[in-house]
């Protein structure tokens, strides 16, 4: 069956919007930041969202983001990029059953590391202790996706490589001439 769309899931800072952004460059899809929907929905940032209504009031943002997004995802190929607390999230985890999703690891203490210099603020990061501990919390979840990717020491293009293979995003070249006729006829019916 032709996949349409990946959703790419983990912890804070495992990079899951540079890796979506480099595969949707590979495969011709669009790259979705559910957090970047989030903040244009909502007219305000993520850390300005869970300061005016706490993490329930975020958690509530994003799965409307997310079931959205999913209703528009007929007629585009996307790489979609999900916060990292969108898959812990059970309602997020069953409207995302029917589509591949992709568990971007490495451990805590990397990513904690890769988190002092990125440049993001992140409401929920806390302490090297409570980073550690959530990411323990949230690592069962994140291990029911469709496939697991440990990230360290790996390049962009190797982990992309490394999805498109085991989810075959990029098929036979007749396919992907199928896909781009029945994109243009607006009949892509499949996931
Ligand atoms: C969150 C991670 C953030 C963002 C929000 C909540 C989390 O996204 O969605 O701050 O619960 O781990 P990143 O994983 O892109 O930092």
């Amino acid at each position: 069956m032709e996949v349409r769309a990946v959703f790419l899931v983990g912890f804070m800072a495992s990079g899951k919007s540079s890796i979506g952004q480099e595969l949707a460059r590979r495969l011709g899809w669009d790259f979705v930041d559910l957090d970047v929907q989030i903040e244009s929905r909502e007219g305000r940032t993520v850390p300005e969202i869970f300061r005016e209504r706490g993490e329930p009031g975020f958690r509530l943002a994003e799965t409307n983001a997310l079931r959205d997004l999913l209703a528009e995802l007929r007629r585009h190929h996307y790489v979609v990029a999900l916060g990292g607390g969108a898959f812990a999230q059970e309602k997020n985890r069953e409207l995302l059953r029917q589509w591949p999703s992709v568990f971007l690891d490495a451990p805590a203490a990397e990513l904690w590391q890769r988190s002092l210099t990125d440049g993001v603020e992140r409401p929920l990061r806390g302490d090297p202790e409570q980073f550690a501990q959530l990411y323990a919390e949230r690592l069962p979840f994140y291990r029911q996706a469709s496939m697991v990717v440990e990230t360290t020491g790996k390049s962009l293009a190797s982990i992309c490589i490394e999805i498109e293979g085991a989810l075959q995003l990029r098929g036979t070249p007749e396919d992907a001439a199928s896909r781009q006729n029945r994109l243009r006829s607006g009949t892509g019916e499949s996931q």
